[in-house]
């Protein structure tokens, strides 16, 4: 079978990081073409990705507008890797075209346009819309939501988590903590409970001086969900240390935590101890291989494998209230459409 020809729609950090991983790491995939608001970024990458390379890429062309790389007959699947303003329109267009997707969080800015996403893809009668959660695809993550659906430890009472980022732009406010970092969280709860998130609080102790004035890090909220259970989550996007994820369980019989970095150990130099990540994609590397290998193979039947259009509109509903209740301090329920009835 020929290799799924595919676009990327914003090549930043994350979709520059993609189109090395289709091109290096993918099978079954081949980069045929990228497009970013920013021409020149665009054109380096191709170049660099082209570069005498039967091997790497073969060749990578240029489409200036995103719209006509989504609409391109050699495009057979797209991944948007744009800001998450500019998903809403480029999704409509996937949707149109019927091209499949990877589409990174968040689905869309707010709830309301993240539902006409969904029902607009239900209209047109099969998933072709999966988002970028790749936490899902961890294997730190995929053990610990194994253990806990093996029902080894009895039910899932609690999620404790931890969110730690090295450092942020000061571009980067208190409602992107939310929207960037928690939704993060938000979804690793739904997903590990396989229940929606009805009621979030998010309160903020004494900022770090190490922040812009009116920027609220860090951020703790606690999620209370349909099954009764609740999470917790310290998200602190200035910490100064590095990358730092971690997730424990607290079941009937037991926990279970992820996100230790134990990886190497050392003892010298009259320390012990081991290093921490200065970023995402060292942490998650394995996550977005698996992810988009598992996209290619699933675009390759016709179908998605992994959080769909619902599962990024529910984030966006529960990060509104979220910011609801950063503004007030005071529990927000979350407000969500109905499943069975948008899903028919
Ligand atoms: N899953 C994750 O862990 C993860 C991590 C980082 C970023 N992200 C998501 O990936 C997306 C991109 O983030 P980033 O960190 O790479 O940002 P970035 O700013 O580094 O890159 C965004 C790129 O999109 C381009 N762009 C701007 N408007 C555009 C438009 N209308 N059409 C096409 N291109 C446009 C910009 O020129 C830039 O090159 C965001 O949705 C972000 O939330 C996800």
């Amino acid at each position: 079978m020929s290799d799924l020809r595919v676009g990327i729609v914003g090549v930043g950090v994350m979709g520059a990081d993609h189109a090395e991983r289709i091109v290096r790491k993918t099978a079954g995939a081949r980069l045929v073409a990228v497009s970013d608001a920013d021409l020149a970024r665009a054109e380096a990458l191709a170049g660099a990705l082209s570069v005498g390379s039967t091997s790497l890429a073969g060749s990578v062309r240029v489409v200036e507008d995103p719209l006509d790389l989504i609409a391109a007959d050699d495009v057979d699947a797209v991944i948007l890797a744009s800001p998450g303003f500019a998903h809403a329109e480029q999704l409509f267009a996937c949707l149109e075209h019927g091209k499949p997707v990877l589409c990174e969080k968040p689905l869309t800015m707010d709830a309301e346009s993240a539902l006409r996403v969904v029902e607009a893809e239900h209209k047109v009668g099969r998933q072709l819309i999966q988002v970028g959660f790749m936490r899902r695809f961890d294997p730190e993550y995929a053990a610990l939501k194994q253990l806990l659906d093996s029902g080894e430890l009895g039910r899932t009472l609690v999620l404790h988590n931890v969110h730690r980022n090295k450092s942020a732009a000061p571009t980067f406010r208190s409602e992107m903590i939310v929207r960037d970092s928690m939704v993060h969280e938000v979804d690793v709860a739904r997903w590990l409970f396989d229940s929606e998130i009805t009621r979030i609080t998010v309160r903020t102790p004494q900022p770090t001086s190490l922040v812009a004035d009116g920027v609220l890090d860090p951020q703790l909220a606690l999620f209370e969900l349909a099954n009764g259970a609740m999470a917790d989550v310290e998200v602190f996007v200035n910490f100064q240390v590095g990358y730092e994820v971690r997730c424990e369980a607290v079941a009937e019989r037991g926990s279970a935590t992820i996100g230790l970095g134990s990886g190497v150990f050392t003892r010298a130099g009259g320390q012990w101890g081991g290093a921490m990540p200065a970023d995402f994609r060292v942490r998650f590397e394995q996550a977005y291989d698996i992810e988009v290998q598992r996209w290619v193979d699933a675009t390759v039947r016709g179908e998605i494998d992994g959080p769909s259009a619902w599962d990024g509109y529910a984030a966006a509903a529960v990060c509104e209230a979220a910011l609801e209740s950063l503004g007030s301090g005071r529990p927000v329920d979350v407000t969500l459409a109905d499943r069975s009835k948008v899903l028919g």
